[in-house]
This record gives structure tokens, C-alpha cells and sequence, in this order.
């Protein structure tokens, strides 16, 4: 039996006293895209924020597995260095940090090495930029400092593709993706699975546009902060055609 690269059991998380999370399961094996779906509101970037390690979010039961070990009480930067890569894990902007060497830095914390070598990380950056359709000197512009939205996802999927990362949890809900936009984070996301077969992938969204061509192996649908119902590529055509009606209680 293939172990799970990461596994939520039986989550319950408050926020101020409100429970907003009642009791998700999700299971994700190496190599999977699980995506996650569902109306405003019904606690999808509570559990990104959870899954970030977010303390105004409070896991009052269940659990968060990784690799086999209970991570739901480590910190975000340790979440990171393991090797769980979250879409909403760098601050916004950072005045005066090009992107290629806030990208090294991340990259020693996230391996522990202290002295990459400048050339070799440079190197792989340029040849990840290429793949992503990325402008070269785009590397030597401030980190999201004027970034348009296009710009910010390809650096997110920059990230992504050069920490190396085994679970990625990208939460697309709330950045106001145009369709170029959408298009840029399924084909990236395509490119780091490419190279890394064994990525662990879940990605919440809005839009069965992502999913046309970022293919989905399971597809889960949260209302009122449980998951409904679970199924393949299937259950996105048949929201985008009917809706969350059926699953509204
Ligand atoms: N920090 C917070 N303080 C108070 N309430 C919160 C907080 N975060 C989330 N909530 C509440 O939890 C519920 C779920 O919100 P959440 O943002 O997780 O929904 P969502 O599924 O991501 O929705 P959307 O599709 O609109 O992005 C909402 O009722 C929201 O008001
Ligand atoms: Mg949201």
C-alpha cells in the first residue's frame, strides 16, 4: 500500500469561538492533484489557513498527518522546511528583495545548506523562468513590487518548482485570476509535476476552467465546513453545469 503524503483526519477548527471546520477527511498519495470545491464561505481558505499553521486558527480536533508524522502543532517555517509548499507562505512584498535572491534564501532555509552556490541556483532559476514563459529580467525585480496578478502566480509557481517541495496546497479562490491567469498555474503546475512525479498536489478553487487543464484525480466538494462529497473529474463538469444546489442542505 502506497502511504499517503498527506493525510487530514477528522478536522474541527474555530475561529473566535465559531467552528468553521466540522470534520474534513482528505487523503492525498503521492502524485495526486486533489482539488477542492465549493460555495463562498463554506471554509475552504479556513483550511488553507489551517494548513499554512495559521494560529488565529484553532484545530480544536483531529489532526494534519505528513509523511507519516502528526504536524498539526509545528509552525509554519518547519511546515515549509519539510517540504510542504503553501501558495500564501511569503509575505506579500518585500521592498528592495529581487526575486532570484529572496529565491536562494528560501531555497537554503528550506535544504539547510548554507552556501548554495549564487551560479548554480541562478542557473536553475533562468531554466525554470524558460519553462514557465517567464521574462529573464523579471528574476532581478523586486518580490511582487509591482507584480501584476499574471506575474505574482508565475512567481508562486517559481517558488514552487525551485523549493522542491513533496505537497503543494495552492488556494486560488480569492486572487481575481483572469484566464490567463488560470491557464499560467495549470500549465506550471504541470511542469513542477513533470519533474517531480511523486508531488503531492491540492488545489482549491473556483473553476472548472483550472481543471481542464491542470486534470484532477479526485475532486472534493466542502459545504458548511464538511466535505460533501468526494469523486473524479466527473463531479467538477456536473457543479459547473448544475451548481452547488443538490449539496446545500
Ligand atoms: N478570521 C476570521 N474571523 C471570523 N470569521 C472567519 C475568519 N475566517 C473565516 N471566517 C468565517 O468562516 C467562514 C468560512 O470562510 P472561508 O474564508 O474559509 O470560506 P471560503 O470557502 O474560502 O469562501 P470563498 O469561496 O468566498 O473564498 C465564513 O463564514 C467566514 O466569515
Ligand atoms: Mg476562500
Amino acid at each position: 500500500m502506497t502511504e499517503a503524503v498527506f493525510r487530514i483526519e477528522d478536522l474541527h477548527v474555530s475561529v473566535e469561538g465559531t467552528e468553521i471546520l466540522k470534520g474534513v477527511d482528505l487523503e492525498v498519495l503521492p502524485g495526486e492533484v486533489h482539488a477542492l470545491m465549493g460555495p463562498n464561505g463554506s471554509g475552504k481558505s479556513t483550511l488553507a489557513s489551517t494548513l499554512l499553521g495559521n494560529t488565529d486558527y484553532q484545530v480544536t480536533s483531529g489532526r494534519i498527518v505528513y509523511k507519516g508524522e502528526d504536524i498539526t502543532a509545528w509552525p509554519t517555517d518547519v511546515r515549509g522546511k519539510a517540504g510542504i509548499f503553501l501558495a500564501f507562505q511569503y509575505p506579500e512584498e518585500i521592498p528592495g528583495v529581487p526575486v532570484v535572491q529572496f529565491l536562494r534564501q528560501a531555497l537554503a532555509a528550506r535544504k539547510e545548506m548554507g552556501d548554495l552556490s549564487v551560479l548554480e541556483v541562478r542557473l536553475s532559476i533562468m531554466e525554470w523562468m524558460k519553462k514557465l514563459g517567464m521574462d529573464p529580467s523579471f528574476g532581478d525585480r523586486y518580490l511582487n513590487e509591482g507584480f501584476s496578478g499574471g506575474e505574482k502566480k508565475r512567481n508562486e509557481v517559481l517558488q514552487m518548482a525551485i523549493l522542491e517541495p513533496d505537497m503543494a496546497i495552492l488556494d486560488e479562490t480569492d486572487s481575481g485570476l483572469d484566464i490567463d491567469a488560470l491557464r499560467i498555474v495549470a500549465h506550471g503546475v504541470n511542469e513542477v509535476r513533470a519533474a517531480r512525479p511523486h508531488l503531492g498536489v491540492l488545489l482549491i478553487t473556483h473553476y472548472q476552467r483550472i481543471l481542464d487543464e491542470l486534470a484532477a484525480d479526485h475532486v472534493h466538494i466542502l459545504v458548511n465546513g464538511r466535505i460533501v462529497e468526494s469523486g473524479g473529474p466527473e463531479l467538477s463538469e456536473r457543479l459547473e453545469a448544475e451548481g452547488y444546489e443538490a449539496w446545500r442542505s
